[in-house]
């Protein structure tokens, strides 16, 4: 029975994965290995817990003891590496988490699986997932693709890039056997509320404003999360060693235009006149650096991998939407202790 560690698996993406394996995959063992920080959570996962291929481990990447004893025990075969600090904000205000989690939390996966996997590389894989982020801000034309150069503004995508360097090198270095891919933004269920589509929801909810950064022009390309996830399980088994694959949506919204699209969905959701919840939009301070726009050209894991989006926008935000009307306590909880401190010092 092969083992596979998948980091992160209590956070958003990286619990569609981990569910996605656990059920796919009865011939493996996953092992999950997540810190449980704000943004991991157990609830998350809470239908797969008692699966006979399946582990939670509780353990934080950053601590190299912890790592490399966890590798001797069980041997991996191979790592899905989700695990990281993920809010472009607040990489802003604690850019150091992100140092130590994002690169030195994968800089210790690597040195272990480096060290285990030495004598024999045959079979073995180190698949490291990343973001569109390190390839920095589009103009109004083109799109990224997997030789765009790097060129990360943020401290959070400054943190990618030099973990997918880092990636490389050992790879260049060493001869370990790699994967790296590079999404756009994901949305869904399970996504934490302080990113612009799980915000807004609970925002309209709960009668508060919607806070637009800037003149909300900015323009991201959304993807379905369990769109990713099935991106992940074929370029896991069928991407090329050393190779990079870019995923995206092809599907561009300029926020402001995409958060009205929300407001009418939640207002004929909620029983509410239509236009109610647009009234909530309000024009905020923009994010320092703030990146134009991301587009990914996802031809080549099309054209190699045959893979392309599933689920349709307006589906996907019909699901996403659904999901968190009927997952109330779930928002409770996660939006209680900690995330009022956070909101008041973000938005106040
Ligand atoms: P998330 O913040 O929802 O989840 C991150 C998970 O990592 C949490 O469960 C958290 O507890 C865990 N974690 C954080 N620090 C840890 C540590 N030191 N040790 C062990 N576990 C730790 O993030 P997400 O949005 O699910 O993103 C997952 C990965 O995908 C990240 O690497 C991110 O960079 C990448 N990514 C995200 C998106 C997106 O739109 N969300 C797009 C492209 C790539
Ligand atoms: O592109 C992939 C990246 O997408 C991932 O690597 C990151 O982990 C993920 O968080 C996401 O980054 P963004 O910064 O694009 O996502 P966020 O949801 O924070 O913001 C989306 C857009 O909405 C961005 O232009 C900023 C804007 N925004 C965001 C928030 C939270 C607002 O206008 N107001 C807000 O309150």
């Amino acid at each position: 029975m092969k083992k596979i560690l998948i980091t992160g698996g209590a956070g958003f993406i990286g619990s569609h994965v981990v569910r996605r394996f656990v059920q796919n995959y009865p011939d493996y063992h996953i092992f999950n290995l997540d810190a449980l920080t704000y943004a991991g959570n157990l609830e998350n996962i809470a239908d797969i817990e008692n699966a006979p291929n399946y582990t939670f481990v509780k353990g934080d990447i950053v601590d190299a003891d912890f790592i490399n004893q966890l590798f001797n025990e069980h041997r991996f075969d191979g790592v899905v590496h989700l695990a990281a600090e993920s809010h472009v904000d607040r990489s802003i205000t604690d850019p150091l988490a992100f140092v130590k989690t994002n690169v030195i939390g994968t800089m210790n996966l690597l040195n272990a699986a480096k060290t285990i996997w030495k004598d024999n590389f045959d079979g073995k894989r180190f698949y490291h997932i990343s973001t569109d982020e390190v390839y920095g801000t589009l103009g109004e034309t083109g799109l990224f693709t997997e030789t765009t150069a790097y060129d990360p503004n943020s401290p959070y995508s400054a943190s990618k890039a030099s973990s997918d360097h880092f990636v490389r090198a050992y790879g260049e270095t060493y001869g370990l056997p790699y994967v790296i891919s590079n999404c756009s933004n994901n949305y869904g269920p399970n996504h934490f509320p302080e990113k612009l589509i799980p915000l807004f929801i609970n925002n309209i909810i709960n009668h508060k404003p919607l806070p637009v950064y800037g003149d909300g022009k900015y323009t991201r390309d959304w993807l379905f999360v369990e769109d990713h996830a099935r991106a992940i399980d074929l370029v896991f088994h069928q991407g090329g060693n050393h190779e990079t694959y870019n995923i995206g949506g092809f599907n561009e919204w300029q926020n402001i235009d995409l958060v009205k699209l929300l407001c009418d969905i939640m207002d004929r959701k909620l029983g509410r006149d239509t236009g109610s919840s647009r009234e909530l939009i309000t024009y905020v301070k923009d994010r320092p650096g703030h990146d134009l726009r991301y587009a990914i050209d996802a031809t080549k894991i099309n054209r190699e991998l045959g893979w392309k989006p599933s689920v349709t926008f307006e589906e996907g935000l019909e699901k996403t939407i659904d999901w968190y009307l009927s997952n109330g306590d779930w928002l409770a909880n996660v939006t209680s202790g900690e995330y009022a401190n956070y909101y008041k010092k973000q938005y106040s």
